[in-house]
This record gives structure tokens, C-alpha cells and sequence, in this order.
């Protein structure tokens, strides 16, 4: 597929995997993934599993991402994780502001836009999510809804940290329901959100901002999805949690 972006495809295990099961699903990535050169692909395991995934991976083309980061870089922060001590095990991306963050902790896009600036100043590459509830897209609030987050999150951020980040546009409707978006929902978003950068930024910086897909991409509908403008790549969950599923969806998105 020819794409204007690179696809950036990642895997977020959420609360899953021990150990043990994430070296196994790591080390058989790193066979079957081998030969893919035309997409950036991360995998994101629990931060219990970041050290020992650092070393399966190690020669890969696989990239470590974790799920979350603290807005501090140290001290009395009781259960928290600091982007240095990710910067340690080689992890390259962090996701700041999964909606199930959003929901469940109640973070905003002030303590978001703080964490990326973190991440940013680490070296760490934020992969920032946003994305409307249902009731809000029923209402006609998606526009108004994804503004607000991607403004408020991204809000700081110098042109050259806007480059080294992917926004992973993921409708909370379409997560781990099985109701994916349709591709021309997809785009339409999408669109929406690379227009906003223009507007925050600038359209080239715009234009080389990847922006991905999140929510019940299987291995059979990723072409599809991918193959829309605006999308570059996904941000996948259930589907990430396999190694087949996982294998196929990359392979079919080329
Ligand atoms: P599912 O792929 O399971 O719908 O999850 C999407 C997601 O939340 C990825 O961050």
C-alpha cells in the first residue's frame, strides 16, 4: 500500500500478560515480524514485563512502548513511573491519555499536555489518544468532543515535539465492543484532526504527523482501515494479545 506516512502499528496488552506470557508473545513477534520493513510496529506490555520484553526484542524491527507515565521525574509519587526509568529499558513510545484512563482515573488533558511534555523532554515518543463516548457522537458532539482533547493535550507542545508524536484517535464506542469504526468514519475523523493541527501548528507539520486508528481493529478489517487517507496506522488491543492475530493484522496492512 502507498502510503503518504509510514504506518505506525502498536499493540496495547492493557492489563494483560505476566511475564512469562509476554516474553513468549514477544519472542514470537520478533520471528514472524522479521522481514516488515514498511510499518513502525511497538508493542506495549504491562510495566512488570518492560525489562525482560527490552531484551526479546532487542535486535528486533519491534519497538517498546509502555502505557502510562508520571508527569514527575521522581520522588514522592507512591506507585508512579517515571519517564527516565522507562527511558532505562529502552522504550521509545508511551500511550498518555487511553480513554480507559481518561474514564477510570480521571485524567484530563491539562495532566495529558504535562505528561507529553515530560515524555518529550525524556526522549520518549507520546503516543496521545483521544476520542469520543457514544452518547457524544450520538448528540453530534464528536467535533467539539475530539477539539477539546486534542487542544487541551497537545497544548505546549513546540512544533518539533508535535513531530515526534502520534495521536491515536480511538472512538470509546469502538473499543473492545467489537463495533469498529467504518473507514469513512474513520477518515472523516481523521481528517478532522490533521486540519486542527494546521491550525495549531502548521500544515507541514500537519502533513508528517501520524495519526492512529484504535478500536476493534482485527486482521481483517486493518486494510481497510488503513488504506483511508488520513489513517497511518493503529493502535490495537484484543487483536494484539495473539500472536497470529496480531502477525496477520501488520501483514494485511501493508
Ligand atoms: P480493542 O482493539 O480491544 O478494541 O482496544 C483498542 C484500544 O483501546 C487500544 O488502545
Amino acid at each position: 500500500m502507498d502510503k503518504e506516512r509510514k504506518l505506525i502499528i502498536a499493540g496495547n496488552w492493557k492489563m494483560n500478560k505476566t511475564v512469562n506470557e509476554s516474553i513468549d508473545l514477544a519472542n514470537g513477534l520478533v520471528r514472524e515480524l522479521k522481514d516488515i520493513k514498511e510499518v513502525d510496529i511497538a508493542i506495549c506490555p504491562p510495566f512488570t514485563a518492560l525489562s525482560e520484553v527490552s531484551k526479546s526484542i532487542i535486535d528486533s524491527n519491534i519497538r517498546l512502548g509502555a502505557q502510562n507515565m508520571s508527569q514527575n521525574n521522581y520522588g514522592a509519587h507512591t506507585g508512579e513511573i517515571a519517564a527516565g526509568m522507562l527511558k532505562e529499558l529502552s522504550t521509545r513510545y508511551v500511550i498518555l491519555g487511553h480513554s480507559e484512563r481518561r474514564e477510570y482515573q480521571r485524567e484530563s488533558n491539562e495532566l495529558i499536555a504535562a505528561k507529553s511534555k515530560t515524555a518529550h523532554e525524556a526522549g520518549l515518543k507520546p503516543i496521545v489518544c483521544v476520542g469520543e463516548q457514544l452518547d457524544e457522537r450520538e448528540t453530534g458532539k464528536t467535533e467539539e468532543i475530539v477539539s477539546s482533547q486534542v487542544r487541551g493535550s497537545l497544548e505546549g507542545l513546540t512544533e518539533e515535539q508535535m513531530l515526534g508524536t502520534v495521536i491515536a484517535y480511538e472512538p470509546v464506542w469502538a473499543i473492545g465492543t467489537g463495533k469498529t469504526a467504518t473507514s469513512e468514519q474513520a477518515q472523516e475523523v481523521h481528517a478532522f484532526i490533521r486540519k486542527l493541527l494546521s491550525e495549531i501548528f502548521n500544515t507541514e507539520t500537519a502533513n508528517a504527523v501520524r495519526i492512529q486508528y484504535g478500536g476493534s481493529v482485527k486482521p481483517d478489517n486493518a486494510r481497510e482501515l488503513m488504506s483511508q487517507k488520513d489513517v497511518d496506522g493503529a493502535l490495537v488491543g484484543g487483536a494484539s494479545l495473539d500472536l497470529r492475530s496480531f502477525s496477520e493484522l501488520i501483514k494485511n496492512s501493508i
